[in-house]
């Protein structure tokens, strides 16, 4: 359908990340905060609740949905939404990311419900670090559920790694060995100071993603690529040669990709956020509930107000929801 939703820069929107619940099964050291609280289930849009607005956004020339969390497999009926949302007219994509701790019994029925790409969170293959990194995750769910997601034949299946100084930084080309040896993508991405965590200094951590990049050229033979998904996401893609891997770098941190961003978020609780790294946002949820009529008008309205950038900096956290809010 034509695009019906364009921002005061000129940028059409084409993406939603539908965040579907802020609970998760891990507790990342830099996304949660060790005594989160959760949504009451009041506060949280209903399943019906979410098909219609993303139905709204559809008919507004959405053509991919990334279903997000906290992480989307811990709610109740994401299978029967997938199902839904997959049959939305125009809708070209349905796609998620996970933390991959419940792939293994969800790989294949979310391909049958129409899910067709899904991005998977691995931050280290050792096991007791991967521990520390999500407080109790085990390594050996998330190998399981990469191994069923590669027999669930998905179109395309992408690791993601938030890259942290002196944490992880030691494991890039591990990692990306272990993704080349599966024929996966992986994208390597740079910390966002979303959320005060007080066990975590971002300052600390911070990475810039130019030595990742400089790491991986000592190992490997990397090739320019302009690949660029459908909806253009923000990560810049490098070809490893004689393999079927590209590695992405997502860097909101050292190469703002703003200008060509597409996408906006809607959070578990209907909040539709205008940019991650700013305050910007609408209450959609008073909308769905007292005049769902009105869905498409507010949505096109409030393009108006999406933000030209991000600003983000480590030294000066002002965004105070944590990425388990938005999902990224
Ligand atoms: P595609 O939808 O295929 O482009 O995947 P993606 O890499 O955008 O999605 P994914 O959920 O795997 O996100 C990986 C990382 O990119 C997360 O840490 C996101 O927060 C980050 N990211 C995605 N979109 C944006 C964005 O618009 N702005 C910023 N700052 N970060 C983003
Ligand atoms: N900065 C960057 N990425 C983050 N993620 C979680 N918190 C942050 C953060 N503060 C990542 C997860 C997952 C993706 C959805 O977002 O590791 O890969
Ligand atoms: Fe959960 Fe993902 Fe946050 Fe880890 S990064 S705590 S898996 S939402």
């Amino acid at each position: 359908s034509e695009g019906q939703l364009v921002d005061g820069f000129g940028r059409t929107v084409r993406y939603l990340r539908l965040s579907v619940t802020d609970r998760c099964n891990l507790r990342c050291t830099y996304c949660m905060a060790e005594d989160m609280t959760f949504l009451p289930k009041s506060r949280v849009l209903s399943l019906e609740e979410m098909a219609l607005v993303s139905q709204a956004f559809v008919a507004l020339g959405v053509e991919k949905i990334r279903l997000t969390g906290g992480e989307p497999l811990v709610r109740n009926g994401l299978l029967t939404l997938a199902q839904n949302l997959s049959k939305l007219d125009g809708l070209r994509e349905l796609v998620m990311t996970t933390n991959g701790v419940l792939l293994d019994q969800y790989a294949v029925p979310l391909r049958d419900a129409g899910v067709s790409r899904i991005n998977i969170s691995i931050d280290s293959l050792r096991a007791e670090r991967f521990t520390t990194l999500t407080r109790f995750g085990q390594l050996d769910d998330v190998l399981r559920g990469i191994q069923a997601a590669r027999q669930a034949s998905f179109e395309k299946i992408k690791l993601n790694v938030v890259v942290l100084k002196g944490t992880n930084d030691d494991e890039v080309v591990e990692l990306t060995q272990f993704a080349v040896d599966n024929g996966l993508d992986i994208a390597f991405i740079e910390e966002m100071p979303l959320g005060e965590i007080s066990s975590h200094d971002r300052v600390d951590t911070a990475l810039d993603n130019a030595s990742v990049r400089q790491q991986l050229a000592e190992h490997f033979c990397l090739q320019a690529s302009n690949y660029k998904d459908a909806a253009s996401g923000p990560a810049r893609y490098l070809q490893i040669a004689d393999s079927d891997t590209k590695v992405g770098f997502i860097s909101p941190m050292s190469d703002n990709f703003c200008s060509s961003c597409n996408r906006v978020r809607v959070t578990a609780e209907g909040q539709l956020l205008l940019c991650l790294g700013n305050e910007h946002s609408l209450d959609l949820r008073a909308i769905v509930r007292d005049n769902p009529d009105e869905l498409q008008s507010a949505i096109m309205q409030a393009m108006q107000r999406k933000p030209e950038k991000h600003t983000f900096d480590p030294n000066d956290i002002t965004i105070m929801r944590h990425m388990s809010a938005t999902g990224g």
